[in-house]
């Protein structure tokens, strides 16, 4: 009888213990899966600059051009806006502006679109749009950038791995021309995980790797192609 009864305690300890157990994992679980979701938003659009900029107003008459971009840390979004200003500069007017607030292209004789790459990929938006539009954008000249940082060792394979990252949307609309350019790391601009990766993981240093001499360039040559190869609408 005393024997039993120090059985029938013991599991009776133990599955206090394990109430106990679950009572405090429940809570635990739950401030570490607070604590991911918040930290990858801290950080959000509210702290970059997402430029909206309209250039070479005062020439109405001149080709409209739409320059619109895909960023998470805002050093696409500068990019662009070197683009938008090199291409009125040109005689041309343009609006930048972040893919996200680009209702249709309607109004616009040409298109340049230009995404940050992260994990291997363009920015999803980038891509939901050019497929959204793709009936309209292949109506009118378009042109596609990226801005990533596999390219700060400008090797060949880089090069080629960062020309392939805009497959998905040559696939859908042929561009005239297209601009790889190295971007920007700012750790200050990223959550606490993607600091982590990048900081520890992936060890990628900081440093602003863009060349505005080179983007500037692209921009001038690209004008032409974007006025002259007009298609049919
Ligand atoms: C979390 C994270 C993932 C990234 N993944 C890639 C990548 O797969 N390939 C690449 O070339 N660059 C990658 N980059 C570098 C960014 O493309 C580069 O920092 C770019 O300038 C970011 O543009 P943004 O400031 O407009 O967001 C990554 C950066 C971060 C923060």
């Amino acid at each position: 009888m005393n024997c039993n009864n120090h059985i029938i305690n013991n599991e009776y300890a133990a599955n206090q213990k394990k109430y106990l157990k679950s009572l405090l994992l429940f809570p635990l679980i739950t401030f570490l899966i607070l604590l991911l979701f918040t930290s990858s938003n801290y950080c959000a659009a509210s702290e970059i600059n997402l430029i909206e900029n309209s250039y070479g107003e005062n020439k109405p008459m001149a080709p409209k051009i739409l320059v619109a971009y895909a960023t998470r840390a805002g050093s696409t979004a500068e990019v662009a806006d070197a683009i938008g200003k090199e291409l009125a500069a040109g005689g041309t007017m343009v609006d930048v502006k972040p893919i996200k607030k680009v209702q249709s292209i309607d109004g616009y004789q040409s298109v340049v679109l230009g995404s940050a790459i992260r994990a291997g990929s363009l920015l999803p938006e980038m891509t939901d749009f050019v497929y959204a539009h793709k009936d309209d954008l292949r109506k009118v000249p378009a042109a596609y950038f990226i801005v990533c940082f596999i390219l700060r060792e400008n090797t060949e394979e880089n090069r080629k791995t960062a020309n392939a990252y805009l497959d998905p949307l040559r696939a859908e609309v042929t561009p005239v021309d297209v601009g790889l350019f190295t971007g920007k790391m700012d750790y200050s601009k990223l959550s606490f995980w993607e600091t982590f990766i990048i900081k520890y993981i992936v060890k990628a240093p900081e440093g602003d790797l863009r060349d505005w001499n080179q983007i500037n360039t692209w921009a001038i040559n690209l004008l032409p192609k974007l006025i002259n190869s007009q298609k049919e609408k």
